[in-house]
């Protein structure tokens, strides 16, 4: 076992025991979902940054992989969607964790009606080798854990995430991402990586993992600020600014000319004609953005047309786009 991965257990064995509000902990107020009530221990517990609950991602789901399982609250806000026995299979290392999420889980299920215990089957195993058959996933999630991960780690957990998955199936994300490079005197400290504050990647790097793993259509759905690391308490040159990502990797065929990326990149036709069509697939009503992936974005570019303009990346794609 690799050292980082002996205090990232030690550091959530006691912080399932004793809930720590300054770890790790989300800015973004938890989902409020009719009907559901979320047990006070999960939402003190709640260490993830952003969301991976979706309800466009789960309104069909039949099976969904939680990693990382935490306390369960985003266990618990999936099983709303899916309301089905094991329609949720939640997976952790760490004992302790697994014991609280089941104790919280349970406590759950006596204050929602909707709720049977055995909608979230909790399972012992680790990110690096999933105890989950292959292609039998609709949904796959996890959040903030991937992080914490090595490079060489992350790419055999996405791997795996991309086994377990169905054809068309969907990895979720929600995940720190760094402004720049972490330096190595950080990102070496094992207790800062499994505070989710030193492990993070560059985005382009982390999109970069995603697109080795084999997704061929990923969707960058949020990007807000999320940690200052100050030069001074940090030992850097100058401040750096850490993000939180949600993204959405679909488990689609990789197009010959490479992934589709969206990160919020729309294309508006300005002509004299009612709409253009670039023969490609796009069909540019005028006046009308059309969500584009930076793959289109590009090639509609080197048209050099004045009358197709491109705007920046929102970091918001919510779907329906070229592609
Ligand atoms: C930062 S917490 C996030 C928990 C939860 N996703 C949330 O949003 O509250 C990371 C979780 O991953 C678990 N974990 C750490 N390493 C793991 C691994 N290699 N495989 C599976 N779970 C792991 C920890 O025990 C902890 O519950």
């Amino acid at each position: 076992m690799s050292d980082y991965q002996q205090v990232t257990d030690a550091l959530y064995t006691d912080a399932a025991a004793t809930p720590q509000p300054a770890l790790c902990c989300t800015s973004t107020p938890p989902w409020k979902l009719p009907g559901l009530r979320v047990p006070r221990g999960m939402l003190e517990r709640n260490y993830g940054c952003g969301s991976t609950v979706s309800p466009r991602d789960l309104a069909d789901a039949q099976r969904v992989l939680y990693v990382g399982v935490g306390a369960g609250m985003e266990a618990l806000q999936m099983a709303y969607f899916v309301r089905r026995p094991g329609g949720v299979v939640a997976i952790d290392r760490v004992q302790a964790m697994l014991d609280v999420a089941r104790t919280l889980l349970d406590e759950a299920a006596t204050e929602n009606d909707w709720l049977e215990p055995s909608f979230v089957e909790l399972r012992h195993g680790d990110a690096l080798a999933l105890p989950v058959e292959d292609a039998s996933v609709d949904v796959a999630a996890q959040n903030c854990l991937f992080n914490i991960f090595t490079r060489a780690h992350l790419a055999t957990a996405l791997g795996e995430m991309f086994r377990v998955l169905r054809p068309r199936g969907r990895l979720v994300l929600s995940d720190p991402v760094s402004t720049r490079p972490v330096p190595a005197h950080l990102a070496d400290d094992a207790r800062l990586r499994a505070m989710c504050l030193t492990g993070a990647l560059p985005l382009d790097e982390y999109l970069g993992a995603l697109v080795t793993a084999g997704f061929g259509t990923i969707e960058v759905r949020s990007r807000r600020p999320y940690r200052l690391l100050d030069a001074r308490r940090y030992e850097l040159e100058e401040d750096l600014l850490l993000e939180s990502v949600e993204v959405c990797a679909i488990k689609d065929p990789m197009p010959e000319d490479g992934p589709c990326i969206f990160t919020g990149r729309t294309a508006i036709y300005t002509g004299d004609d009612a709409s253009f069509d670039d023969r490609k697939g796009h069909v540019l009503v005028r006046d009308v953005p059309l969500g584009v992936c930076d793959k289109t974005a590009g090639a509609l570019a080197a048209l050099g047309r004045s009358d197709v303009r491109l705007t920046p990346p929102s970091w918001h794609y919510a779907g329906d786009g070229c592609c």
